[in-house]
């Protein structure tokens, strides 16, 4: 190979790429590299023109014969940083000419992955944390001072079987959350009749509303309400913010799901179905909105432990919306109510 057909490759790759000559001078910058560094690196040596120590001791390395391989280069822009992954290789042209070739490949989302993972993992540790702790303190003082007691056996026991059922949602939780997002891309096939389906939510849930005096009700204009989905996965759609409007709406507070059929706009485009899941409580401010379907976020984390949240329930009702090609949307004002309103296409 020449250097003129080098430069002729060059150009059609997306990344950047810059070749350095055996004087240690650029050579050749693709377009992507002169996008990324400016064109008044050609010619230039390649130590003023990168910077970077790691990246330039490696490119030393190279060129003596050392190593070839990979360095992290990072490059500062207005949104944040840009990472790359640098592949630095050693050629040697027909005419016996040496040089490095770099290739910069974006892995910033490779980064932003990475660190989603880390934080996921350090939440579903912290959160199984606490009831196993109160679980292991109590196993501790049943086997000591409580032994012979038989009212404070009974009570430490039941205390027991409350963290073990929040342990035992944590898990269900996670698990209903990697199974809605493995199945992500999959198209649900089913047809669903979604006022029927709400219908049966409600049914469900009314004891738990009977018992906080909240009246649970059901408007629904007169439609078909048919979709294509995937009827377990909206029943728990429908069940979280349900469940979520009576226990943060607050006792005695009314919750109403209301039906809609019409006309999407947008991205939503052709015959569409709304459900509104309707509280009277205090609301929510505008700040957390936006963070409400991330995993753990809770407004209050205390209330939320305490009335068995696991802090999931938002983030699968999101996952399962997105596989369904809908959109949720929250709105909420302080002291008057939420409204967590689902739309769903109908095919
Ligand atoms: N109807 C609502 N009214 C007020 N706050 C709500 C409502 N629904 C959800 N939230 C807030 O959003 C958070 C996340 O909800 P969710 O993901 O269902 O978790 P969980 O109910 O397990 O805490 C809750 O902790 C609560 O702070
Ligand atoms: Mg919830």
């Amino acid at each position: 190979m020449s250097l003129d057909t080098l430069k002729a490759a060059l150009a059609a790759v997306p990344d950047p790429m810059i070749f350095i000559d055996g004087a240690g001078l650029i050579a050749e910058a693709n377009p992507a590299a002169e996008a990324l560094f400016g064109t008044w690196i050609m010619r230039r040596s390649y130590v003023a023109a990168l910077r970077q120590p790691a990246l330039i001791d490696r490119i030393e390395a190279v060129s003596r014969g050392v190593e070839g391989g990979d360095v992290r280069f990072t490059k500062p822009d207005p949104a944040g940083e840009t990472v790359f992954r640098v592949r630095v290789t050693p050629m040697t042209f027909e005419d016996k000419s040496t040089g490095v070739l770099l290739h910069f490949s974006d892995v910033s989302h490779l980064q932003d992955a990475e660190e989603m993972r880390r934080d996921f993992v350090a939440n579903v540790s912290h959160e199984l944390r606490s009831p196993l702790t109160a679980l292991m303190g109590f196993i501790e003082t049943l086997r000591g001072p409580a032994r012979e007691d038989a009212e404070v056996r009974d009570h430490f026991l039941s205390i027991m079987e409350e963290q073990s059922s929040r342990m035992n949602r944590l898990v269900g939780d996670l698990l209903s959350l990697s199974r809605v997002e493995s199945e992500e891309r999959l198209r649900p096939s089913e047809d669903v009749d979604l006022n029927a389906l709400v219908n049966g939510v409600v049914v469900t849930l009314r004891p738990q509303a009977e018992d906080q005096g909240s009246a649970l009700t059901i408007a629904a204009e007169p439609g078909d309400y048919t979709i294509r989905g995937d009827r377990d996965q909206l029943t728990q759609v429908f069940m979280n913010l349900a469940e979520n409007a009576l226990k943060y709406g607050g006792a005695g507070r009314p919750v109403t799901l209301a039906l809609h059929a019409g006309e999407g706009r947008g991205a939503l485009k052709g015959p569409v179905v709304t459900v509104d899941v309707i509280d009277r409580g205090n609301g929510i401010e505008a700040l957390h909105l936006p963070r409400l379907t991330e995993r753990f976020y809770r407004v209050d984390s205390h209330r939320s432990r305490e009335m068995g949240g696991t802090g999931l329930g938002l983030a699968i009702v999101k996952h399962i919306v997105n596989r369904h090609r809908g959109r949720l949307k929250i709105s909420s004002e302080k002291g008057r109510g939420s409204t967590f309103s689902v739309t769903l296409p109908r095919s």
